[in-house]
């Protein structure tokens, strides 16, 4: 198969969900330009809507027109997003607001203690099922400080702390071992927030006074790209650019992991818009062999894996991804979703000890993909599947919905 041409796809995701929610309490009218046209992102919209905020489309923008936001009369559907249920949460406690979270059958399975705890910690009282949701909040009485230390690398638990902090009575600290993506930081510095760092620590003062607005075009996601990128790595014959892609560097893990697997991906056109650095890909066809990756990289790939472990088949050798625990508590056990399509394929791959292994070899059957209802395995699997037979099968083609509705013509616009 052929894989040509050029793509700009969607903004990125978590940039868009902050974007939004970070206008909402913010002095003035915002401009959002390539928000991410995803589920998720309805779902970040219609919450802050049903807590008063003022979100409207114009022409190619989102206008915000930042408010005081007041406590829901309903519940607030986060749907299938576990970055809108935990950013929110802190967000919506900055205000010192009652509510309550509900969410799709996935989502009322992906653990919430990891916020619970430090919110309770600042004086947020919460109730849930057992650790899940639906979770009820009550910030009424104020936001204390908190001196926190990281029990999992998760950007969408330190940007709870790091929302919530914003309305904390003083100076709060974050402590990061392994770091996440930071674009909660960055664009909080932006909108004129005081917030730095010592050492591996994030320290973030309560606001005196409202975030200013913004005017932001968002670059385009990188996890989406993700899938692009190894369509054109795997196949023969391939010449694909993807332009105005987000290049922070805590998300272009995947490019690293794959330079490292022998492909051949360069940069150009790099600049740098709201503190965050964007710049085009162009990725050739490559010959890849297997690598072990470190745990350590893992937080900076960690969307990427499904495709990753696409890719590894076709490596020479066994790759070995170390210490992918937390794929388990995502829209579905990933862990298990990808070991289960990559043998219905007739590849190779087990978890040993939290460590995924595949082992590179010959696509042997054509199955009909098992999405679990998972974006991420549908599209990688998709992949897999066109790279080997020219065609696809999936139990529900729908899913891809939640990041990237347009998938499936994007993938047609660059192949033949
Ligand atoms: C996100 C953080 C990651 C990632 C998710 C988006 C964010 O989740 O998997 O898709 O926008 O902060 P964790 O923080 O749970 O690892």
């Amino acid at each position: 198969m052929l894989v040509q041409g050029t793509l700009q796809l969607p903004g990125d995701k978590s940039i868009s969900h902050r974007a939004i929610m970070l206008s909402a309490i913010a002095n003035g009218v915002s401009y959002v330009k390539n928000l991410n046209d995803g589920a998720d992102l309805q779902s970040t919209i219609n919450i802050l809507k049903d807590c008063g905020a003022s979100i409207q489309q114009r022409d190619d923008k989102i206008v915000i027109n930042g408010k005081e936001l007041h406590s829901p009369s309903n519940n607030l559907d986060c749907g299938n997003s576990g970055t809108t249920t935990r950013l929110v949460a802190g967000l919506l406690a900055s205000q010192k607001l009652t509510f309550s979270l509900i969410g799709d059958e996935s989502l009322s399975k992906r653990p919430m203690k990891r916020i619970i705890t430090p919110l309770t910690a600042m004086g947020c009282k919460i109730s849930s099922n057992n650790g899940l949701l639906p979770l009820s909040i009550d910030a009424s009485d104020g936001i204390s400080a908190i001196d926190y230390d990281m029990k999992v690398a998760s950007a969408q638990v330190k940007s709870s702390i790091l929302f919530s902090a914003l309305g904390g009575n003083n100076v709060s600290s974050i402590n990061e071992i392994i770091p996440t993506r930071n674009h909660s930081e960055i664009m909080l510095k932006n909108m004129g927030a005081l917030i730095g760092s010592e050492g591996s620590k994030i320290i973030v003062h309560p606001l005196k006074s409202k975030l200013n607005s913004i005017d932001i075009s968002v670059p385009s996601d990188p996890s989406s790209a993700a899938f692009f990128v190894a369509l054109a790595v795997i196949n023969n014959n391939s010449n694909l650019k993807l332009t105005n892609v987000l290049l922070n560097n805590t998300r272009i893990g995947f490019v690293k992991v794959l330079n490292k697997m022998n492909c051949l991906i360069s940069k150009s056109n790099e600049s740098i818009h709201n503190g965050e650095k964007v710049g085009d890909l162009i990725i050739s066809s490559s010959n890849l062999k297997a690598i072990e990756v470190e745990p350590e990289i893992i937080p900076s790939i960690i969307d990427e894996v499904p495709i990753l472990a696409v890719v590894a088949a076709f490596a020479n050798g066994t790759t070995v991804f170390k210490n992918v625990e937390e794929l388990k508590y995502k829209e579905c056990d990933r862990l298990n979703a990808i070991i289960h399509n990559l043998e219905a394929f007739g590849i190779k791959a087990y978890e040993k000890n939290n460590d995924l292994f595949v082992e590179g070899g010959k696509v042997k059957k054509m199955p009909k993909i098992t999405t679990f209802d998972d974006h991420r395995i549908a599209m990688a699997f998709t992949i897999l599947s066109l790279t080997s037979f020219e065609k696809y099968e999936l139990d529900n083609k729908q899913c891809v919905d939640i990041s990237l509705p347009n998938f499936f013509n994007y993938l047609s616009e660059v192949t033949k």
